[in-house]
């Protein structure tokens, strides 16, 4: 039995995942003690300490399915980030958003749009379900907005955007996104990937939640992984049109977040004064 060649012609093209490698395995085959992990733009802070001193009455109750609809997360982020509960979706990360979109509007004969040197998971779940991906020369590692545009085509139903970028720190400004926006078919979702929101201080950086009621075809996604301190938990979330969380919301896992990460997503949320606290030491300084 060759599973190769019963396998989905998308998933072959695909490469592995290389996530950095963890600490320990890094300490073993060096034999080094002091390891300064920067591959994954972890949180050096790690989570607020709230975290500790509250999670164990979820341990306690852990026979128990989640709730599958993170209720508390969902009207606690809608009242902090001031948009609507069935605007929001949750996943297990950012990256279940990220694919749950996929799923939703791609398929072979449809393709998205992605900058080159872009973050790598949406090539991941473009091209798993057969969708053809599109990638746009960089132009000084920054991503050129209207030569995206030009590669809409009426097959495109996603234009993924991280903003700023990983690996290449850049980001695009309110006026070319604004001026995108404005240019894109409405058959074309556009998610704008916000991963590192909390730590741009760009003046001209467009936080894609003040564009949401303007163009229904704007995505905004989220995580806990970075300014919250919560990688390894897995959370994030994405801010869309109603009818896109519906459609969303249709395809995920009964149970795709965990009842630890939605405690814990709900500590760090009361905890500004420690993302403030991660955001201060984060710039780089070249002594
Ligand atoms: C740009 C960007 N988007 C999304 C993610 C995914 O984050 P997570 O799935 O941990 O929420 C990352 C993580 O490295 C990222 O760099």
């Amino acid at each position: 039995m060759d599973f190769f060649k019963s396998a989905n012609a998308g998933v072959l093209n695909l490469a592995p995942y290389q996530p950095g490698k963890p600490v320990e395995e890094l300490e073993r085959e060096l034999g080094v003690s002091r390891i300064v992990k920067l591959a994954s733009n972890e949180n050096p802070l790690g989570p607020t300490p709230q975290l500790q001193a509250n999670l164990g009455a979820v341990l306690k109750d852990c026979a128990r399915y989640p709730d599958g609809s993170a209720f508390q997360l969902k009207q606690k982020l809608s009242e902090q980030l001031g948009v609507a509960i069935p605007c929001l979706t949750v996943g297990n990360g950012s990256n279940d958003v990220l694919e749950l979109l996929a799923r939703v509007f791609l398929k072979p004969g449809l393709n998205a749009v992605v900058s080159q040197h872009a973050f790598v998971v949406y090539a991941l779940v473009t091209q798993s379900l057969g969708a053809t991906l599109k990638e746009v020369p960089c132009v000084d590692y920054q991503q050129d907005l209207q030569a995206t545009l030009a590669m809409i085509d009426d097959q495109t139903r996603i234009v993924f955007i991280a903003n700023p970028n990983n690996p290449t720190g850049t980001w695009v400004r309110r006026e070319a996104v604004e001026t995108f926006l404005k240019s894109v078919p409405t058959t074309t979702l556009v998610v704008l990937d916000e991963a590192y929101v909390e730590y741009v201080d760009d003046p001209d950086y467009p936080n894609g939640l003040t564009l949401l009621d303007q163009y229904p075809n704007l995505v905004v996604t989220r995580t806990f992984s970075k300014a919250y301190g919560l990688a390894a938990l897995r959370l994030g979330y994405a801010v869309s049109h109603p009818d896109v969380a519906d459609l969303m919301n249709r395809i995920r896992q009964p149970f795709n977040v965990n009842a630890m990460a939605l405690a814990a997503g709900l500590i760090a949320l009361d905890d500004p004064a420690h993302v403030a606290q991660g955001v201060a030491v984060n710039p780089a300084r070249i002594a």
